[in-house]
């Protein structure tokens, strides 16, 4: 793969809320970098070459017994180290030095002090930095010195500098910390002495020449969503490999309000890609009639997806590349355990059991969705395109509650169009990472006119959030809700209320269903 020939920074993760920010941040920085379970053996950390590492955060306590660990070489290898939270204590204990159970958890924007040194270059001396810890090093590693302290906390960063060895109590990674960014710059530049030799023009020339070389005069096969990553994943493979790429387009019925239209449009007429639309949307609604059991409809739209491309493989007939929009987050192996099943994903996966094929290729596997996105404007996607919001597999079946029908579908897909314009008129599109109408199946009582109404209620939901595993509800402008809420009575048939969802996740999550 082209990146190999790139400088790379290896993060080393041990189960912190936000280790991959560190990796998108080192990568914003205009370094590659990868992440690896912190507990990975040295054999394959060589195997990466790294020219600097970074010990995440992570939620144990480095002196517990059966804690985490990383593999004792990686102090030996002559590369720079900077361990962030847990990644310093544990950088503390296993050189020699201690860690305690601070008296109160340092946690939230903090006052702190730095020391002159190379990871603080040009950053003031008095400034802030966001905290979240309880355990606090107690004493030093031979050759280490402290250079930051708190008002709690007197060793709130270390170096060795003879050694290149650095570690943060604090997270330089999220933007509460004031001059975190420059601080993971010095760590990448001056300490690591890297150059930045990671940037997207120069990504997407490596990886059409490295995907025409691998394909040769094959035949490849793209299945669309119409979503970010499978678009990308397209458009990349096109102008790779021109007319050798053919994509498959399902329309199952359940998609935003002109939004087959859109993909047809796209990938046919501006791209002139072989594109083969398949409407399924009657199957898929047969299939669903009279279940509102939410994992069953899951379920049985995973099983309509498999069934509609076993339909298609005989005339699209063998091919020899397999191509998926897997990108970066979907491949880290999680440094966690596994977690309960809260809902059965679904994603255009399942492919690989009915099409006849040699091999897959997943050319956005080592990108970040944010990179992905600076990919899709790269290849000439149009914006709205790429700035695309999540939007699940199972579409808006999981935005109906109860039973889906032809009538509430067409309800749901009229008022969530008209929240969707309302958040871009506000201008705020970009700032609310996922917005969307629910329709409830629940009808109330109104009145419209001097008729008494009963109709149903749509819910409005807007999220922000970092990674999607927790989110907080976007606190809308009034206006932007009051127009959103006017025009959907006004304009949606059947509708008489519009609530909005004022839940975070956890406990609610992101989706009804
Ligand atoms: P939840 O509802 O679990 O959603 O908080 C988290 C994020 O995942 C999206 N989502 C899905 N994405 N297939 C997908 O590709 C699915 O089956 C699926 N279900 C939920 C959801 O939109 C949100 O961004």
């Amino acid at each position: 793969m082209p990146q190999e020939k790139h400088q790379t920074v290896l993060v080393l993760d041990f189960g912190g809320q936000y280790n991959q920010l560190i990796a998108r941040r080192v990568r914003d920085e205009g370094v590659y970098c990868e992440m690896i379970p912190g507990s990975s053996s040295i054999e394959r950390i060589r195997s990466i070459h790294p020219l600097g590492i970074i010990l995440t955060g992570g939620p144990n306590s480095a002196y517990a017994p059966g804690a985490l660990r990383c593999a004792q070489e990686i102090f030996e290898l002559g590369v720079p180290v900077l361990g962030i939270c847990y990644g310093m204590q544990l950088m503390t204990v296993m050189l020699g030095g201690e860690v305690r159970s601070a008296q109160l958890k340092e946690y939230g924007q903090t006052d702190i002090t730095l020391s002159p040194c190379a990871l603080f270059d040009g950053i003031e001396t008095q400034t802030r930095c966001w905290m979240s810890h309880t355990d606090q090093a107690a004493k030093l590693p031979d050759g280490f010195r402290a250079i930051a302290s708190t008002a709690t906390c007197p060793i709130a960063a270390i170096a060795d500098e003879e050694k290149k060895f650095y570690g943060v109590q604090f997270h330089p990674e999220v933007q509460h910390t004031l001059y975190g960014i420059e601080m993971l710059h010095n760590f990448l530049y001056k300490i690591c002495g890297l150059s930045g030799d990671w940037s997207m023009p120069q990504y997407v020339d490596e990886t059409v020449a490295a995907l025409r070389s691998k394909i040769g005069s094959g035949r490849v096969l793209c299945a669309l969503s119409g979503g970010v990553d499978s678009s990308v994943c397209a458009a990349l493979l096109h102008r790779a490999v021109g007319k050798q790429l053919t994509c498959v387009f399902l329309d199952i019925g359940l998609l935003r309000k002109d939004e087959p239209e859109q993909v047809e449009r796209l990938f046919r007429e501006k791209f002139d890609m072989n594109l083969l639309c398949i409407d399924a949307s009657e199957q898929f609604l047969a299939a669903l009639q009279g279940v509102s059991e939410p994992e069953r409809k899951r379920k049985i739209i995973g099983k309509q997806f498999i069934r509609a491309f076993e339909r298609e493989a005989k005339k699209i007939g063998a091919v020899d590349y397999l191509a998926q929009g897997t990108i970066y987050p979907d491949v880290i192996e999680s440094g966690s355990g596994s977690a309960a099943t809260i809902k059965s994903h679904h994603n255009v996966g399942g492919l690989p059991d009915v099409i006849e094929f040699k091999e897959i290729i997943e050319p956005l596997r080592n990108l970040f969705k944010d990179e992905v996105r600076r990919l899709g404007m790269e290849l000439g996607l149009p914006e709205e395109m790429v700035w695309r919001q999540p939007f699940p597999g199972p579409g808006l079946a999981v935005r109906i509650i109860g039973e889906i029908t032809k009538e509430k579908l067409a309800i749901l897909k009229q008022a969530d169009a008209i929240f969707r314009e309302e958040v871009a008129t506000a201008g705020l599109a970009r700032d609310v990472n996922q917005y969307f109408a629910v329709l409830t199946d629940m009808r109330s009582v109104g009145v419209m006119g001097d008729e008494r109404t009963y109709d149903y209620t749509v819910a409005l939901r807007a999220v922000n959030t970092v990674d999607f595993m927790t989110v907080d509800w976007a606190r809308l402008p009034y206006e932007l809700l009051a127009r959103a809420s006017a025009r959907i009575v006004n304009e949606v048939p059947s509708v008489n209320r519009v609530v909005y969802d004022i839940t975070t996740k956890p406990p609610a999550t992101i989706e009804w269903e």
